[in-house]
């Protein structure tokens, strides 16, 4: 065990797009246990594209990340020290352990979670909050029928990935649109997504070809111009579940939606959530996505920086779309 425990803090509020030097890497002592605490040793950091929210002085549903705090972040880790009776030392865990190496907790966050079930990076993807979000936001808001249209955004992603094969398991149609030919060619080849149109080309012609029966659901995770584009070719009662928008995170102004007087003539449903909402439903969801991924009927990718020092800049990097699938910094 090295004598040093390595951390990311907030040094600087962004305003627009997050900077390398917003952050601040500090070294500090190892952490010791006191009664009823764990030490917990993190092995992979998950980059989230709702950290960017936790930099900002403004109302959110979840508190700011002070200056001169530890970054906000789940991680998944391994028990190196108990003092509670609930947690044995070389128990993997799933943690709201922070961007740092090591990080006590008092167990009420952690997960423990079966190394020989699935890959424990996976516990940070596609069985953990992510695929959970998609897992909700399509069952509880979208209801697709099968043989409906559904399209998703950020489509090769951690959460994006997930709705469509989801989406695809119910027998509808299942539209990605995502950032480049070589994650189209990754959702529709590799997810088995029915077709995917890449965002920077001409956005609503590509749409209306793609979804000749027009959209019954949209999985909103990027907002924008893809938005306004979705919003044209929606059927009545398309539901719309508002899961992220990426697009608006690092924008000084934000882009002012034009269709949404659509939503009145086509009876359409939008509803924002958040996944942390709805705790009752992660053992059911948890349980169907590890299933799916032992079985392979689900698929994914990760996009694995090594070094905690390299954070920062793969976060810079997810925010623009440059990681390919889920985004995880690999701690030791
Ligand atoms: N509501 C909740 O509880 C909840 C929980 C988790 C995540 N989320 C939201 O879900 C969304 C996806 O999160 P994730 O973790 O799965 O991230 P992700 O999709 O793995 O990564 C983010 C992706 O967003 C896309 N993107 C970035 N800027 C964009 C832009 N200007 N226009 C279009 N696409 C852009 C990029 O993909 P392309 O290269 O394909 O454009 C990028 O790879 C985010 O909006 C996030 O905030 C919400």
């Amino acid at each position: 065990m090295p004598a040093k425990n390595l951390q990311v803090l907030l040094a600087n509020r962004p305003t627009g797009w997050v900077k390398e030097s917003d952050f601040r890497i500090v070294e500090s002592d190892v952490p010791v246990p006191g009664d009823g605490q764990v030490l917990v040793r993190n092995l992979y950091l998950s980059l989230d594209p709702y950290m960017r929210g936790r930099m900002n002085d403004q109302r959110s549903y979840a508190a700011k990340v002070e200056l001169g705090q530890v970054m906000t972040g789940e991680t998944v880790g391994e028990v190196v020290e108990s003092r509670n009776g609930k947690f044995q030392k070389g128990d993997t865990v799933a943690a709201r352990a922070g961007w740092q190496h090591y990080a006590l907790s008092d167990g009420n966050d952690l997960r423990k979670v079966d190394p020989s079930l699935v890959p424990i990076s996976t516990y940070l993807g596609v069985v953990g909050m992510p695929g959970v979000t998609a897992w909700i936001g399509l069952n509880e808001i979208g209801q697709p029928k099968s043989g409906e249209t559904v399209v998703v955004s950020a489509a090769s992603g951690a959460v994006g990935s997930v709705v469509g094969q989801l989406a695809k398991a119910k027998g509808c149609r299942v539209v990605g649109i995502a950032g480049g030919p070589e994650k189209c060619a990754f959702v529709v080849k590799e997810l088995g997504f029915d077709a995917c149109i890449d965002h920077r080309g001409k956005l609503p012609a590509a749409l209306a070809e793609a979804t000749p029966k027009g959209i019954d659901v949209y999985f909103e995770n990027v907002g924008g111009e893809v938005l306004d584009a979705v919003l044209l070719r929606c059927n009545p009662f398309a539901r719309i579940p508002l899961c992220g928008m990426i697009s608006q995170y690092n924008a000084v102004e934000r882009y002012g939606v034009r269709n949404l007087v659509v939503a009145v003539g086509m009876r359409i449903r939008l509803q924002g959530f958040i996944v942390s909402d709805h705790m009752p439903r992660w053992p059911e969801a948890l349980k169907e996505l590890a299933q799916g991924v032992r079985a392979g009927t689900i698929k994914y990718r990760e996009t694995v920086t090594q070094g905690l020092e390299n954070a920062p800049r793969a976060f810079i990097g997810l925010l623009k779309g440059e990681n390919f699938g889920k985004q995880l910094v690999k701690l030791t």
